[in-house]
This record gives C-alpha cells, structure tokens and sequence, in this order.
C-alpha cells in the first residue's frame, strides 16, 4: 500500500489522516502544529438543522449524514486517546426576539419542516422552561434537538495525540509527489488553484457561572443572527460574525454587536468575563459547499468546509479514506473540486 501525505493538520486533514492510519496506511500530516486554522475560533455546533440554508438540498443531506457519525467518531476517538471531546447532544433552542425576528425564523422552519428536520415550534413560556435564563422580551422560539456539539480545540488535540508519530512540521509552498490528500483550508488555494476563499468570523469566549445555559442558543435578534453555546465549565462561545475579509482586525463594532445580541437574548451574560476574541477565516467555495474528490492524478482534496469543518469531519474523513483506497461513494458527486471549472 502506498505512503499518503496529507497536507494540512486542522479537524479535516487530521480526521482523514486518522481514519487512513486506522485502515493500515502509512500516513504523514504535513503542517505549521499551530493554531491558525478555523476549527480553533469554531464554537463546534454539529447542526445539520441550525446550519440549514436555502438552496443546498445536496449539502443538507450531507450535514446529515455527518451527524449520524458524529456519536461514534467521538466516541472512537474518545476511547482510542483516553480524551474527553465534550461530546454534548443536549440539543438547541432557536429563538427569536422581536416581531420581525420571528417573521424570519418562521421562514426558515417552514423550510427545515418540508425537510423533515426534527423540530417543534414552541410559545415564550415553554421557552424559558428550557432555558430559563433567556430574556422575557422573547417572542417565540423551536426546540432543535437534533443539533449537538462538540469542543473543537479538544478534538484537534485528541487527534494529535492519535497521529503524533505521522504529524511533521512543516509548511508546504508545493505538492509533494505521490498519493497526497490536500486538506489545507485556505492553503488549498495556492495548492491547487481550485476557488477557496476567506471568509471572516470574529468569535468571543465568555465564563461565569456554569449552567446559566443548558442548550446551544441560535438567536435571532433584531435582524442579527448569533449562537451561543455554553460548556460544562462556564465557558459560552459567542459567535460569529460573517464577512468576506481576509485581515484579523478585531473591530469594536463587530465585538459590540456579537456581546449586544448576546445580552438581549440572555442578560446575564453581561457579567460574565470576556476571556477571549478570536477570529478566523472559514474556508469558502464559490458555492459554500465542499471540494471533495479527486482533483488531479494523485491528488485529492477535502477542503473548502466553510461553516461547517465541524460538523463534516466524520463523513469527509470515511469519503475520503475510500476514494484513496479506490472507493467513489456515491455522496461525493455533488462536491467534485472540479465542478467550477
Ligand atoms: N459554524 C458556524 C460558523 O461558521 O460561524
């Protein structure tokens, strides 16, 4: 069997070098060791329904299927490392503050409904009966149970610790010869040419009491959108804005309008500590879906996850894994890295 080279180590180059490592192939992770991939700003919302977005049918059913694998890739891992992932299937709450705020989720769960996404649309006092700490100026809300989480920075960790004798150091300018998987984020642009770009989210990290929040929050707040998912320890990650920028500026207008929805839905949360800003850049396509499949010869790429590296990790890790061991499933046609040429 021959040697693969996978280059990039962020959540996808690592879950696909894991897998390959797991199916007897020698596997080297090219990559800096560092932090500047977009799984170290991610929240880790694994939401195949909070993610859904009008016109992706093909996307959908793949935020879907990683899903299903997420339960028993975390565990595996879990079990392989001995590292606790935050592994979290409490579920979501959506909801909406104003009049015209539920206009718009209403829309979307019509559209989430016709798929047949698991959800129930639910009045502000059963709201609040699942989290209640939200505002009472809240007008109406879903329960989204389907929708769990996940800590990226922890599973990152643990899959360096699954591959710590094939990661290597080490920036790439140029492919290396043979069997290579680029799964480089942003990187695969220049890799390859294929159409990557930045996308800009800026993240918070807050702490204060643990259990204000039980459920990820995706809110919809006067014509804003932002999530906050809580963990065990007090942390709440606040994300995230959406910008098509390539610089790392920590603007005061995007912290103030993160921390100001935040506290609108949950008021407590403004005396919280603001422990962290952080911002990275999502890995976009010219149709924010993924480039999966073989690109050129040896070459195969998994990159371009945008909002969702997360949440695709398991299923780009198994797709991809098959397709170099010669394996074409069916799931990977509509993500061909050749489809926009
Ligand atoms: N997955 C959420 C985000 O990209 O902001």
């Amino acid at each position: 069997m021959s040697h693969v080279t996978v280059v990039g180590g962020g959540i996808i180059g690592l879950s696909v070098a894991w897998r390959l490592v797991q199916r007897g192939r020698s596997v080297t992770v090219m990559d800096s060791g560092g932090d500047e991939g977009a799984w170290y700003a991610a929240a880790g919302m694994l939401a195949p329904a909070g993610e859904t977005a009008f016109g992706q049918d093909p996307l959908q059913e793949l935020l879907l299927e990683s899903a299903r694998r997420w339960p028993s890739f975390a565990a595996e891992l879990e079990r392989e490392t001995g590292h606790d992932l935050c592994y979290n299937a409490t579920g979501a709450v959506d909801v909406a503050l104003t009049g015209d705020d539920l206009a718009e989720a209403r829309r979307m769960w019509a559209f989430r409904e016709q798929r047949e996404l698991k959800m129930r649309r639910l009045p502000p006092s059963d709201l609040r009966e699942l989290e209640p700490a939200l505002s009472p100026r809240v007008r109406g809300g879903a329960h989204v149970p389907d929708d769990h989480q996940v800590d990226p920075r922890r599973v990152v960790a643990a899959l360096r610790a699954a591959l710590a004798d094939a990661v290597t150091t080490s920036r790439m300018t140029s492919l290396p010869g043979g069997t290579t998987v680029v799964a480089a984020g942003l990187g695969t642009a220049g890799l390859t040419g294929l159409p990557v770009r930045p996308v800009k989210g800026l993240v918070l990290r807050l702490r204060g009491e643990p259990g204000v929040l039980r459920h990820i929050v995706n809110g919809y707040v006067d014509g804003r959108h932002v999530y906050l998912v809580p963990r065990p320890d007090g942390e709440v990650v606040v994300g995230a804005t959406q910008e098509e920028r390539a610089d790392f500026t920590v603007t005061a207008g995007s912290v103030l309008e993160l921390l100001r929805s935040a506290v609108d839905l949950v008021p407590e949360l403004a005396e919280f500590e603001l422990t962290e800003t952080v911002v990275r850049h999502r890995p976009s396509t010219p149709d924010n879906a993924p480039l999966l499949g073989r690109w050129t010869g040896d070459v195969v790429v998994a990159a371009g996850h945008h909002r969702n590296g997360v949440l695709l990790a398991p299923v780009t890790a198994d797709l991809i894994a098959d397709l170099v061991e010669g394996r074409v499933d069916p799931l990977l046609a509509a993500f061909s890295p050749g489809r926009f040429a």
